[in-house]
């Protein structure tokens, strides 16, 4: 497994930690392929009651990998395979799910908390998803779940004009369910994850399904989504953008 995940227990709660702090946790397929498997294990796992997923302090995550989308962008793939399983998973969790944001939360890094059950966020979080900013399209069911969440309007400026997100606009949008000060959001997001943890595991399950999209349609959003992701990466003029990207301190 990447050192760049790493995946804990504390009691009844799995802690899933982007530690790629230097990159601002931008995501490679290493880090993909290894939050499926510890999200997959999780829910296998009987004694697992709930997920939890951190950043570093001031980056929850920046995105993808800016050069595995070069690399894909410059190859003849056709799909990103580990990035499709690991919505795959994350859209299918069946166990409550809980995320701490901290700082960026970027393109895939604003995305995996729409999937989320309850999101805390510290108030120098920024949520922004550049996905039109790189000739992209929205990824992870976001264009679907957004604007179900926050309305059409404040889906559209933030997944079309790429409008950043302040912790607080997210709150009134939503997309997260608390603020809370850095030095607590650790302790105060896996204390939120005991507590669902403490709950009747089989009612919280159900009560989750009741509440998710049961009948497929996020998933054939996704799909649909990745197919036009994965046709905008060969454009010209995303190659340009992540070209820009990858050059701009050079
Ligand atoms: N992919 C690859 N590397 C990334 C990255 C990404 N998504 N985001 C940041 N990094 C790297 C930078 O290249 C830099 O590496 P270096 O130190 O080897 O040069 C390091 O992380 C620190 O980033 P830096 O840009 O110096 O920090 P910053 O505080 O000035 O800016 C960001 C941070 C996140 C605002 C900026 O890096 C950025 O815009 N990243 C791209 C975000 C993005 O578009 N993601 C894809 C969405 S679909």
């Amino acid at each position: 497994m990447s050192d760049h995940i790493l995946v804990s227990r504390d009691g009844p709660v799995l802690i899933i930690r982007m530690n790629r702090a230097e990159k601002k946790n931008a995501i490679t397929r290493a880090m993909y392929s290894a939050m499926t498997d510890a999200l997959l294990s999780g829910e296998a796992d009987d004694s697992v009651k709930c997920h939890v997923m951190l950043g570093s302090p001031g980056a929850f995550s920046s995105g993808n990998d800016m050069q595995d989308f070069l690399s894909f962008a410059t190859s003849g793939a056709t799909e990103l395979t580990e990035v499709w399983s690991f919505l795959q998973a994350l859209a299918t969790v069946k166990k409550p799910f809980v995320s701490g944001v901290d700082g960026l939360a970027i393109g895939i890094g604003m995305t995996i908390n729409l999937h989320c059950d309850l999101t805390l966020a510290t108030p120098r979080s920024q949520f922004r998803t550049p996905f039109v900013d790189l000739a992209l399209v929205p990824e992870a069911g976001s264009s679907l779940l957004l604007p179900a969440i926050a309305g059409h309007q404040r889906a559209f400026a933030m997944l079309v004009l790429g409008e950043t997100f302040s912790a607080s606009q997210a709150k009134d949008a939503g997309i997260i369910w608390d603020v809370v000060s850095e030095d607590e959001l650790e302790t105060k997001t896996i204390a939120l994850a005991q507590r669902l943890a403490a709950r009747a595991p089989e009612a919280v399950k159900l009560s989750k399904a009741l509440m998710k999209d049961q009948s497929g349609i996020v998933l054939d959003r996704i799909k649909e989504e990745a197919m036009l992701f994965g046709q905008r990466l060969h454009s010209a003029e995303a190659r340009d953008a992540f070209m820009a990207f990858m050059m701009r301190k050079k």
